[in-house]
């Protein structure tokens, strides 16, 4: 175990001044006093805000503020030296585990804490979990372990939501090119399985796992462009395949009654099937290479928390260095080029639907 030095270079985190955030956030941000930061004694709890950037494959792809609990062992020369008893977490590039030894100073402590009246004696509290009990909203993120069986699930849920439309897909194809009736009559009954017993299960589960791994990890859920869309995006699609899902069971129970004769509607039903799934899936791929390649822009809510958790504030790019895809008065050309595309699809629809051109309408 060594003393770890406030330095991100070659660290990944540094200590944030929580008297600079004091002074830019008077009303907002609370602070012991100068005297109580300055009269620390050993087995007192101090809560630090590091500033961590998390790294995969040598590129920074988060940066935040991690509020976290250093329990004081010594004080000299009017600097403290204190063994982190939060976890951090593990990511590359970042030297800091629960034990470490830190070196801090009164301009570090946000908050103090003493160990409960139960524990022994304060001086030989050192690493424990008591400070942890305490809820706090910015170290609100799951632990490693937790954080990689939930993106597991998601990952999983959602790119098989994408698998389960390629396969509707596939029977569309196969009615479209069937001659007979039996195997137009099949693919309908075995389209409307698929689609409530996988489609629906499948974009419900992606949407509620995409709010834990927003929620649950640094990225939150309105501070990046790429959540926010990839949110709009998964519940809008969701609400067009909730809708649109009664009109396959209407053809499907059609084509379960051998003997109907209207098996002319069928056929002419599958170009609406034809245009939900292939623009279904398109704009699922969009989201799926959105979440993979994350691309760089904070929203001005975004930004906003940013610049309380760090000081001096810092902009958008220094925040959290990604693809850049250029920005335009502070909304990135993404976000704008992704919403005209959304907007015209939207319109190309409300046409079709409106024109009953090729939607299946019964
Ligand atoms: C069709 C829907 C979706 C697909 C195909 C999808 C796919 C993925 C994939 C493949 C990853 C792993 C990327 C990586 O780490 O390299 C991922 C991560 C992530 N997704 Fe989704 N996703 C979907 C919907 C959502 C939604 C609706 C949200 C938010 C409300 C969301 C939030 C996230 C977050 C925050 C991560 C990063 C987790 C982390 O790094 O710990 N996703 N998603």
């Amino acid at each position: 175990m060594s003393a770890r030095f406030p330095k991100k270079d070659g660290h990944g985190w540094t200590l944030v001044s929580v008297e600079g955030r004091y002074a830019d956030h008077p009303d907002t941000f609370e602070i012991p006093s100068q005297d109580e930061r300055s009269s620390l004694l050993p087995g007192d709890g101090a809560k630090l805000l590091f500033d961590i950037e998390t790294r995969e494959n040598g590129r920074v792809i988060d940066r935040g503020v991690d509020r976290m609990w250093v329990i004081v062992r010594s004080r000299r020369e009017g600097r403290y030296l204190g063994v982190l008893d939060s976890d951090p977490g593990t990511a590359d590039g970042l030297v800091l585990h629960t034990g470490d030894e830190i070196v801090f100073g009164p301009e570090h402590v946000a908050a103090i804490d003493r160990p409960p009246a139960s524990t022994s004696s304060r001086s030989t509290v050192l690493t424990s979990s008591w400070s942890e009990e305490q809820p706090d909203e910015e170290s609100m993120t799951m632990n490693p372990g937790l954080r990689k069986f939930a993106l597991t699930t998601h990952i999983a849920l959602s790119v098989g939501w994408i698998g389960a439309v390629f396969a509707y897909l596939v029977l569309v194809a196969a009615a479209m090119r069937s001659q007979g009736d039996q195997v137009l009559r099949a693919a309908w009954i075995a389209m409307e399985l698929i689609g409530w017993y996988l489609i629906v299960p499948l974009a419900l589960a992606s949407l509620l796992t995409g709010l834990v791994m927003s929620l649950g990890t640094r990225w939150g859920l309105f501070r990046h462009y790429w959540v926010l869309v990839s949110l709009l995006l998964t519940i809008v699609a969701t609400a067009v395949l909730l809708r649109h899902m009664p009109t396959g069971s209407f053809f499907a129970s059609v084509a379960a009654v051998t003997d109907s004769v209207n098996v002319s509607e069928l056929r002419d039903a599958l170009r609406g099937e034809l245009l939900h799934a292939g623009v279904g899936v398109l704009v699922l791929l969009a989201i799926q290479a959105l979440n993979v390649y994350k691309p760089q822009g904070m929203t001005a809510y975004g930004r906003q928390r940013a610049s309380q958790f760090t000081s001096p504030p810092r902009s958008t790019d220094d925040a959290r260095p990604g693809p850049s895809l250029g920005a335009i008065n502070g909304t990135p050309r993404w976000v704008q080029v992704v919403g005209i595309h959304a907007i015209g699809l939207a319109l190309l629809f409300a046409v079709l639907h409106l024109t009953g051109l090729g939607m299946g309408s019964h």
